[in-house]
């Protein structure tokens, strides 16, 4: 990159950070780049960010479509579900063990950067299958969080197309999810959807949480620079009770100082083990 475009690209980071709060700063150039590039290909702007920069000033309404394009919604229900597997028939059962030596009856769960819900909500049907009535003993909660707002509201909603369920079985489907009338959609139900609190969140500047069990955060540090990365584990490593999880996506690797502080518990599916036992 000339010189030029980078102080240009500089001032483009400032410029959102003002108008929209989110600090472009620490996500990772090139990842930055792609996705301001595809924007300005799509307002029919060339190579020049100081062009695209002057576009913004005229129209602050594409600050929104750049936002859109930063904050990748991708998801599924049951998304890589090797690593549901080991969340239901693993992490749970452990976990469960440990409460009932505590003779506790509180589950917190926290999945960061949830999109439009499919993750938390994939969190609470297997949280159902797992343990059935022994739910109710259970004082769960699934706090689901994201920076896009736009993407909570759907969340909140709990309308998902059929193409979105294509992973879920037929009897999970019945159990968990009721027919919008008159349409092919799809809502899940109050069973589920009671155990999940949708909560707007900025990983980046946003409040601490504490007192969690189980935290999943997959597949969004990868579109962030190295030190909030670090930072994030850390933060991920305060939030959770000892003996908690962490589930990262798994093209994810954990740097830093929390590399030292976590047990890796399943490498292939990337879960790892607050342990009190290591310094
Ligand atoms: C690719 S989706 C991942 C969704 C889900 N965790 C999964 O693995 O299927 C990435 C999500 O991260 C969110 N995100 C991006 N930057 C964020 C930030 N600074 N704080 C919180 N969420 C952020 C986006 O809005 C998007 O919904």
């Amino acid at each position: 990159m000339v010189l030029n475009d980078e102080i240009a690209l500089n001032v483009l980071k400032k410029k959102i950070y003002e108008r929209t709060g989110v600090d472009c700063s620490k996500y990772k150039d090139n990842y930055l780049k792609r996705r301001i590039d595809l924007r300005m290909k799509a307002v029919g702007i060339g190579t020049s960010y100081n062009e695209y920069y002057r576009f913004l000033e005229k129209k602050p309404c594409e600050y929104d479509s750049l936002l859109d394009g930063i904050t990748i919604n991708v998801t599924e229900f049951f998304r890589d579900s090797d690593t549901f597997d080991a969340f239901k028939n693993m992490v749970i059962p452990q976990l469960l063990s440990e409460k009932v030596k505590r003779n506790s009856k509180i589950l917190r769960i926290w999945s960061a950067a949830c999109s439009i819900g499919e993750e938390p909500y994939t969190i609470g049907i297997i949280l159902h299958e797992k343990l059935g009535h022994e739910l109710n003993n259970f004082l769960g909660s699934i706090q689901a969080t994201d920076i896009d707002e736009k993407a909570l509201s759907v969340a909140r909603t709990g309308i998902y197309d059929a193409e979105a369920l294509k992973k879920i079985s037929k009897y999970q489907l019945s159990k968990y999810f009721d027919v919008v009338d008159g349409t092919d959609k799809y809502r899940i139900k109050d069973n589920v959807k009671h155990l999940v609190r949708f909560q707007q969140h900025d990983l980046i500047s946003g409040k601490k949480f504490s007192h969690f069990d189980i935290i999943f955060c997959r597949n969004v540090m990868i579109y962030f620079g190295r030190e909030l990365q670090s930072r994030l584990f850390l933060d991920f490593y305060n939030a959770l009770n000892d003996g908690g999880y962490l589930i990262i996506g798994r093209t994810e690797t954990m740097t830093g100082e929390a590399k030292d502080k976590f047990a890796c518990v399943n490498t292939r599916e990337r879960i790892y083990k607050k342990d009190s036992g290591i310094s």
